[in-house]
């Protein structure tokens, strides 16, 4: 083994999944085909996860900033965030996944219905999955850094207070389709995260990429601000 590879795996790997809409434009389909395709390098990514042997796997299905989409792309990504859960709880549950949700419960009223359905739906993957060791999968949904921030501060001190306050630190930070920004994801939970940015889109990413963002990362010196 290298002396790369040799380096301690990420613990937490956390990923914004962007470029779906971009995606599907340059195949000249609707922005939901993208999300569609989307969901494929997802279940791709996890089984890459599972295989790496990474613990914990963080994504950033729906921010607090998505509500401001237009209506009919906020319904479809609700009713696909419910579908996908759905169609691939048992299949998670079998691999011994454990499926958990943070982001806040209330949105705006208009959607209130919708929300508790796809809610619902959380709160039964998590049930039927809560005793899974080998992965957690925290699908961040309806979730937001400065909201988990504000809500941790106004119930105590903010590391006991976080959504998922048990979860370790994020280690690698992944963003797809070439934005190199963090979007309001984590703040807390990535403060020392060392961020990893590839042009691929959403779509194309797999577990083959995933891989070689876990080695990029073994291959980086972290000093948490101190001299290594
Ligand atoms: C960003 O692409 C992607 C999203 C807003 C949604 C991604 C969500 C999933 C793949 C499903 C996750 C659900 C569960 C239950 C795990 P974009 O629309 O911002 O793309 P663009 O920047 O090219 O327009």
């Amino acid at each position: 083994m290298s002396e790369a590879t040799s380096r301690p795996l990420p613990r937490h790997v956390a990923v914004i999944m962007d470029g779906n809409g971009r995606w599907a434009a340059a195949r000249g389909l609707e922005r939901t085909a993208g999300h569609e395709a989307g969901e494929r390098a997802l279940m791709d990514v996890i089984e890459g996860a599972l295989d790496i042997g990474i613990r914990y796997l963080s994504v950033y299905a729906f921010s607090t900033e998505n509500w401001g989409r237009p209506r009919r792309e906020v319904e479809f990504l609700l009713g696909f965030n419910r579908a996908l859960l759905r169609a691939r709880r048992d299949y998670l549950n079998s691999l011994g996944v454990r499926i958990r949700r943070i982001g806040r419960r209330s949105g705006p009223p208009e959607y209130a219905e919708l929300l508790a359905d796809v809610l619902a739906e959380f709160d039964g993957a998590f049930e039927m999955t809560r005793s899974n060791r080998r992965l957690e999968l925290l699908v961040c949904f309806n979730y937001g850094g400065r909201a988990e921030l504000e809500d941790a501060a106004a119930r105590g001190p903010i590391p006991d207070n976080l959504y998922a306050p048990d979860v370790p630190d994020v280690d690698l930070l992944i963003r797809t389709s070439g934005e190199m920004r963090l979007s309001n994801f984590l703040l807390w939970q990535a403060a020392y995260a060392e961020l990893y940015f590839t042009d691929t889109l959403w779509p194309d990413f797999d577990r083959h990429a995933l891989a070689a963002a876990v080695a990029d990362y073994q291959g980086r010196e972290r000093r948490f601000g101190a001299l290594g």
